[in-house]
């Protein structure tokens, strides 16, 4: 079966990518997406409780709408593992929250995850092997990678090493192997984001996260992106970025430029009931319960839609490039 194989290929990009790691380039993995639609890929995040607080619910629907989209990816923003991440890499809420919570067969293909604050609160390292997606061969997360699939380029981000807060914090442990020292991870990561964006042909741009940029959630804006990652988003034209973190659906739009900021952290504990107040231009849409979003882009507009529960399109938004519309 091709998707045997493509994990196979994926494993041993992962053994070449350790041994080129030197050279500080981001690894490039290729999705070959279907000939015949859409790039189309669902994105959930702050997800894993071994199916408790609805997340067993929203896998169901990811998997009936994964099926009609006929998807080719599935993103994870991150907070894969609640509430320490892993332990290790024999944990067993690798199948309680994952493996045996989204079991449809249209969620049966790549998944390519990041890492969130909750996940280096554990054994970081435990997510990042190559054992579990042996024992899984849909998983793949990884700190910072580019995915070029087909028109799309999506440059995924780890974005907790840019939060100054988790590095003062003294009643939490952070797994900060491989980040350290962390001016030095923060400097090359913003370098080669920025050469990856530059390089890009894609006619669309997605970059993903877990923490926010901007946010009318409980955790609001995350500065220090502000700050580092969004005048490189801004400066390449990326058209999305795509992040968790605030437990939410939410959309908001840029006035200055094409950027939209997207959250899916909704897929288990959500309900928190605090919103912020923000701009009513900018502010397109806001669900503090569970759900998910579908994207499906082609060669002149990127389509998305999230999803509750129930199955329902809470909101939809397209876009062609220049001009917009929404409903
Ligand atoms: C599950 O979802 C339903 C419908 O949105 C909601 O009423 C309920 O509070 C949710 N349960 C939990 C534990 O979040």
């Amino acid at each position: 079966m091709a998707m045997v194989r493509f994990s196979t290929f994926h494993l041993i990009l992962l053994m070449s990518a350790t041994v080129v790691m030197v050279s500080a380039d981001l690894q490039r993995l290729e999705h070959t997406v279907k000939p015949d639609g859409p790039v189309s890929f669902l994105v959930v995040g702050d997800w894993g409780r071994r199916g408790l607080y609805n997340q067993s619910n929203v896998a169901y629907q990811m998997g009936n709408v994964g099926e009609k989209l006929n998807v080719d990816f599935i993103v994870s923003t991150g907070d894969n593992f609640y509430d320490c991440g892993l332990v290790d890499e024999d944990d067993p809420a690798f199948y309680d929250s994952f493996t045996n919570v989204y079991t449809a067969l249209s969620l049966q293909k790549q998944w390519y995850s990041v890492l969130g604050n909750h996940d280096y609160r554990g054994n970081a390292l435990a997510q990042l092997s190559p054992v579990l997606t042996q024992r899984d061969n849909k998983w793949l997360c990884m700190r910072s990678f580019i995915l070029n699939a087909g028109n799309v380029q999506l440059l995924f981000v780890d974005t907790t090493p840019f939060q100054d807060k988790y590095f003062h914090e003294t009643d939490q442990e952070y797994d900060w192997r491989g980040v350290l020292p962390r001016e030095e991870y923060l400097a090359t990561l913003l370098k080669d984001v920025d050469v990856a964006l530059k390089e890009s042909s894609a006619k669309w741009k997605i970059v993903v996260g877990h923490h926010t940029i901007f946010s009318a959630g409980v955790h609001g804006n995350t500065e220090e992106l502000v700050d580092k990652l969004l005048p490189i988003l801004q400066e390449n034209k990326v058209n999305l970025y795509i992040n968790g973190h605030d437990h939410c659906l939410q959309h908001i739009t840029s006035s200055d430029s094409e950027l939209q900021f997207i959250t899916s952290g909704a897929g288990s504990k959500a309900w928190r009931g605090d919103i912020n107040p923000w701009n009513l231009h900018e502010m397109k849409f806001y669900y503090d319960g569970q759900g998910f979003l579908a994207a499906e882009i082609t060669e002149n507009e990127v389509y998305l839609a999230f999803y509750d529960i129930y199955g329902n399109i809470l909101h939809k938004w397209s876009t062609s490039g220049n001009t917009r519309s929404a409903s």
